[in-house]
């Protein structure tokens, strides 16, 4: 029997609820086709989104979305996205398939999104090739209320309620595609641009400063020592690619053993990058003010054969499934620094939880993932440990279990773990601290690695319920090899 143990609360204290949080960026079919479809679409929508994702993300509880990128983010024009449609201005987006963008999903789209999914909106602010004035601005047409050219022009374009806007990044990747520039320049101009961006009347933003690309720890340094006092949320990027080639990442459904463990052990990664930057962060900031977003994360692999490589478009199996399990629970463990997260992109692009064709739409297998760890949303972080040991290949070896636990608000426990075997299952006595008895329940996601969903069938990877046994000491229970599991216990 392996052991798992849950303990008290941790000193770590509350699990974000925008942890759990999703990215759309104007690439590929994620906002067009995917979110957005239009009033006049024979798909049916409200107000031009559509109703069946619209629906799927709520149950997921979506808490969060940040919009309208990535690199996008740093050549986008607020103002070329608002007025009637027919005259808003069609641009190339060089970015991403050289498509053309109409701009017909601007702000008060987003915004009506937001509202549809009841989450957060998360502006982010075009710094790399915009105006300190465009950014201000910007900021006012959303949330000023009274009398003000940007509050007029709203108002003129038929919002006269000012929107609540929370999170603010100030620039994408500014190290990369959002304009090349080096740490110390980069502070400082964020020190200017956030300066611009106010608070009017109640609503308060929260400034999210450009972070690190990967392993990048001197921008970390730099950044946090030189513009630290002037943000809220410092972001962290870091993708899984199982190859580690960027010419070649590997393909999404077909790969075999080696590339399996590969890419878990490239996603475990991720803890040793959390653990680095904190460090810095803790140089500056001891308190832990200032949190650390991973606003972009996610499997990375070719795009489908056939596909515009432009547009980023990938399946998702049971190895993305248990990429997604393990990132939370690394996520919620380090709950006391990690204040978001994002995965890329919502729908349709990288590591996605839905993907359409047409009027058609799956859920993917990442997707199950959210929507059984949705309950760790604003839980307390518990200590816990499991007996593991390593499974693997060649050089790829990680541990065969990784778990976290919250307790939400009502007392219930929750417990999600992740079995990273390919081909073993195991039976495990879950002993709860101060378990007096109680009852439990537990849902599973399971299949071969490279399982997934097609528009031929839709089910093939599916959550389903599990059999868990309530003990004296707490619950025990069978993982099957390569899942996902979710155990609510209920005390008495
Ligand atoms: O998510 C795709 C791209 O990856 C984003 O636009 C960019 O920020 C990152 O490099």
């Amino acid at each position: 029997m392996a052991k798992l143990h849950i303990g008290g609360p941790s000193r770590k204290g509350t699990v974000s609820p925008e942890i759990y949080g999703h990215f759309s960026e104007h690439l590929g079919r994620c906002i067009y086709g995917g979110l957005y479809v239009g009033e006049n679409s024979p798909i049916k929508n409200v107000n031009g989104m559509r109703c069946d994702v619209v629906e799927a993300l709520k149950k997921m509880r979506i808490p969060v979305l940040r919009w309208p990128g990535g690199c996008f983010a740093d050549e986008y024009h607020w103002k070329d996205g608002i007025g009637p449609k027919e005259t808003r201005k069609r641009m190339v987006n060089t970015h991403w398939g050289g498509v053309v963008e109409d701009n017909s999903f601007g702000t008060h789209e987003f915004m009506e999104l937001c509202r549809q999914l009841g989450c957060e909106p998360y502006v982010n602010a075009n710094m790399g090739s915009g105006t300190v004035q465009e950014m201000n601005e910007w900021v006012e047409y959303m949330t000023f209320d009274g009398v003000s050219p940007m509050a007029t022009l709203r108002e003129q374009n038929g919002r006269k309620e000012p929107w609540h806007l929370k999170y603010l990044g100030v620039g994408n990747e500014n190290w990369g595609c959002g304009g090349n520039m080096r740490p110390s320049y980069y502070a400082d101009e964020y020190r200017r641009y956030q300066t611009y961006c106010r608070n009017y009347g109640d609503n308060k933003l929260y400034k999210i400063a450009c972070g690190p690309n990967t392993d990048d720890y001197e921008w970390t340094d730099t950044v946090m020592s030189i513009a630290g006092k002037y943000m809220d949320g410092l972001s962290l990027h870091y993708y899984t690619v199982p190859t580690g080639n960027w010419s070649d990442k590997g393909s999404a459904t077909e790969f075999d053993r080696n590339l399996f463990y590969a890419t878990l052990k490239k996603t475990f990664y991720m803890e040793e990058l959390i653990r680095n930057h904190s460090r810095i962060m803790d140089k500056y900031d001891p308190e832990k003010r200032v949190g650390l977003h991973v606003d972009e994360w996610g499997t990375w692999y070719n795009v489908e054969p056939g596909t515009n490589p432009g547009f980023l478009y990938q399946q998702n199996t049971m190895r993305d499934a248990l990429v997604a399990g393990i990132n939370l629970n690394i996520f919620n463990k380090h709950c006391d620094r990690v204040k978001m997260a994002n995965i890329a992109q919502l729908v349709n692009v990288l590591q996605s939880v839905i993907l359409t064709d047409g009027d058609e739409m799956l859920l993917t297998p990442t997707y199950h993932v959210f929507e059984m760890y949705k309950h760790h949303q604003g839980g307390k972080l518990l200590d816990s440990t499991v007996e593991s040991f390593a499974v693997g290949e060649g050089e790829n070896w990680v541990p065969n279990l990784h778990e976290s636990a919250t307790v939400d608000a009502d007392g219930t426990v929750h417990i999600t773990l992740v079995n990273l075997s390919d081909t073993e299952s195991y039976p495990m006595d879950a002993v709860l601290d101060g378990f007096t008895g109680g009852t439990a329940e537990a849902e599973l996601l399971t299949g071969e690695m490279n399982a997934h969903n097609t528009f031929e069938n839709k089910t093939a990877v599916e959550k389903q319920t599990a059999d868990v046994r309530v003990t004296e000491t707490g619950v025990s229970f069978t993982i099957p090899a390569c899942s996902v599991m979710h155990i609510a216990v209920r005390k008495a």
